[in-house]
């Protein structure tokens, strides 16, 4: 009697500025995949012991993307799941080589005004108490989206159920080469 075939895929890593949705579409489409749901932050603060706006204030943002690296790279290693990023970590370029070579990378691509509305959980997001988070946010659009278009799959989300940008993005993997 042959083994029963068990899908096997890598890794997804969601990437996309704060806002984008990563955390909920995420945890949403790991579900649908039957697969686990990890949140970088999360793990960081785990490995940390403290809140990542704790991280920033005492230790400085390199310390936190030291951390971030590193956190990531140990997650890269773990049986296949749907991994959401800090928004940050797709611009290191050892993570971002690291997330290319290792996972299906999933850009959930996001227009200002649907990131600032959805910019709220400010703990976790230091960046935007440096000054107007309208203009932060337009600032980092501005550098990272052309990064971000290194992703192996582009997703754009509106202003609506998050299950819609789920359904796009399990259309796009049947449709993805390999
Ligand atoms: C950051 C995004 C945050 C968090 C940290 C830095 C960034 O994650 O990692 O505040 O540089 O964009 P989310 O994108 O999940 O909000």
């Amino acid at each position: 009697m042959s083994a029963p075939s068990i899908p096997i895929r890598p890794t997804i890593a969601l990437i996309g500025l704060m806002g984008a949705g990563k955390t909920t579409v995420g945890r949403r489409l790991a579900a649908r995949l039957g697969v686990p749901f990890v949140d970088a932050d999360t793990e960081i603060e785990a490995a940390a012991g403290c809140l990542i706006g704790e991280i920033f204030e005492l230790h400085g943002e390199a310390a936190f993307r030291d951390g971030e690296r590193r956190v990531i790279a140990r997650l890269l290693n773990e049986p296949p799941h749907v991994l959401a990023t800090g928004g940050g970590a797709f611009l290191d370029p050892r993570t971002r080589a690291n997330i290319l070579e290792k996972t299906v990378s999933v850009w959930l691509r996001a227009d200002l005004d649907v990131l600032v509305a959805r910019c709220r959980r400010r703990s976790r997001r230091p960046l935007l108490d440096r000054g107007n988070p309208r203009e932060i946010l337009a600032d980092l659009m501005a550098k990272r989206y052309p990064v971000y278009a290194e992703a192996a799959i582009i997703v754009d989300t509106v202003d609506g159920p998050h299950d819609a940008v789920v359904d796009k993005i399990i259309d796009a993997l049947a449709e993805a080469p390999g």
